[in-house]
C-alpha cells in the first residue's frame, strides 16, 4: 500500500512533453508545508521528455503508451486508471496532456481532475492559442487552470494568470512567455484546491 503523508493530497501528472509545468508542481510538492506532493507521473508517450525530470525528482514516472492500443481509448485510460488506483492518488494534474478524454475516465475523476490550458479560457480551446491570440490583436494573453469536463477545455476555471501580448511577439516568444506564468499558476492554484478538498 502507498505511504500516505497526512495533510497532503496525492497527485499524479499526466504529461506528453517537455514537462515544464510538471516539473513546477513537484517542486512545489516538495516544499514542507506543501498540501499536496506529486507521486505519480504518467506519460503516454515514451519520448516525452517530462519523464527523465520526474526520475531525476525521485518522482515514480511510467509510460502507458496509446499507440498499442490503437483506437481503443477506453483500453489506455483504464490502464491509466489502474495505476492511479495502484499509487493510491487523489487528484490527477493534466500538464500538456495532449489525448482527448473521453467521458468514462472524466467522470471517475469528476472533481478530482485539473488541467492548465495556454490561453485565458473561454478564448481559445483547442491548439494554436498563441497564434490565435496574436492574429486577433489581443493585448493580453495569458493561461487558466480549470476542472475537467467532458467538453474539451471548457470546465469551472480555478485560477488564471495574464500577461501582456507585445507587438513584435511571435507565437514562440508569447508561449514563452506565458509558460513562466504557467510555472507560477498552476502549483498556486493545485495548492488552494488541495486546502479545500474534503
Ligand atoms: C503548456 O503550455 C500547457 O498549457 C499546454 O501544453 C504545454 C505543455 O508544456 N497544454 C495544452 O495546450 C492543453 N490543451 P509542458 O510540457 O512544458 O508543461
Amino acid at each position: 500500500m502507498p505511504i500516505r503523508i497526512p495533510g497532503r493530497r496525492r497527485v499524479a501528472v499526466l504529461i506528453s512533453g517537455a514537462g515544464s509545468n510538471m516539473a513546477a508542481l513537484i517542486a512545489a510538492g516538495q516544499a514542507p508545508d506543501a498540501p499536496f506532493e506529486v507521486v505519480l507521473v504518467i506519460a503516454n508517450t515514451p519520448e516525452a521528455g517530462g519523464l527523465a525530470i520526474a526520475g531525476a525528482a525521485g518522482v515514480p514516472a511510467l509510460t502507458i503508451d496509446h499507440r498499442p492500443y490503437g483506437k481503443d481509448r477506453a483500453a489506455h485510460e483504464q490502464a491509466i486508471n489502474a495505476m492511479l488506483d495502484e499509487h493510491g492518488v487523489e487528484v490527477v494534474a493534466l500538464a500538456g496532456y495532449m489525448r482527448l478524454l473521453t467521458p468514462w475516465l472524466v467522470g471517475r475523476w469528476a472533481g478530482r481532475m485539473l488541467n492548465i490550458h495556454p490561453s485565458l479560457l473561454p478564448l481559445y480551446p483547442g491548439l494554436d492559442t498563441h497564434a490565435r491570440a496574436i492574429a486577433a490583436g489581443d493585448s493580453e494573453a495569458g493561461c487558466t487552470v480549470h476542472i475537467v469536463t467532458e467538453g474539451v477545455d471548457e470546465g469551472p476555471a480555478l485560477g488564471q494568470a495574464r500577461v501582456p501580448v507585445r507587438d513584435d511577439d511571435t507565437p514562440a516568444t508569447l508561449a514563452e512567455r506565458v509558460k513562466v506564468a504557467e510555472h507560477q499558476l498552476y502549483p498556486h492554484v493545485l495548492s488552494t484546491y488541495c486546502r479545500t478538498l474534503h
